[in-house]
């Protein structure tokens, strides 16, 4: 008797279906991103291109990317602005995940060969990416 009231509130949590910790993970996670935008920009904007400070940075935004990627569980829509869109084209939305990632992987490997071009390149791609995926699969509020 005991055992059965135990496994029906187990159940029970599990249909509950809380993805907050997913969602609180890649909110902070998109700012994260957010503010590591800005500090690449930063270093862009100086008179001599900081490349000791965009290489760390386009890793761990290479990193944070990925990571994302695992952050959208099925169902996670609610009380967040992913729209639900995004588990009726799965491929597409990783995809736009999968291209970014690519466009810091570029920029790192950019930066340490000082080509400033191909980083600027690289981070305008990126920056791409973000807007058409928020057009897409973020919703308004
Ligand atoms: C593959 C799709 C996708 C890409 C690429 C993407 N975003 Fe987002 N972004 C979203 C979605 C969906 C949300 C809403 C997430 C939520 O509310 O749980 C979001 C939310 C955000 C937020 C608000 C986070 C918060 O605190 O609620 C910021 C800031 C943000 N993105 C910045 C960026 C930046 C900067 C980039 C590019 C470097 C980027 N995003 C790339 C889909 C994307």
């Amino acid at each position: 008797m005991k055992k059965i009231a135990i496994l029906g509130l187990f159940s029970c949590s599990l249909m509950a279906n809380d993805f907050s910790s997913e969602i609180e993970q890649r909110q902070d996670n998109f700012q994260h991103l957010d503010a590591t935008a800005d500090q690449l920009d930063d270093a862009f904007d100086n008179e001599v291109v900081e490349w000791d400070k965009i290489i760390p940075l386009a890793k761990s935004a290479y990193l944070t990317v990925q990571e994302q990627k695992t952050l959208f569980p099925e169902g996670s829509a609610d009380n967040s602005r992913a729209r639900t869109k995004i588990w009726q084209q799965k491929p597409e939305f990783e995809e736009k995940f999968t291209v970014l990632a690519e466009q810091f992987q570029l920029l790192e490997k950019a930066a340490k060969n000082k080509d400033e071009q191909a980083a600027r390149e690289a981070l305008s791609g990126a920056y791409s990416q973000c807007r058409s995926c928020h057009m897409s699969y973020r919703s308004l509020w």
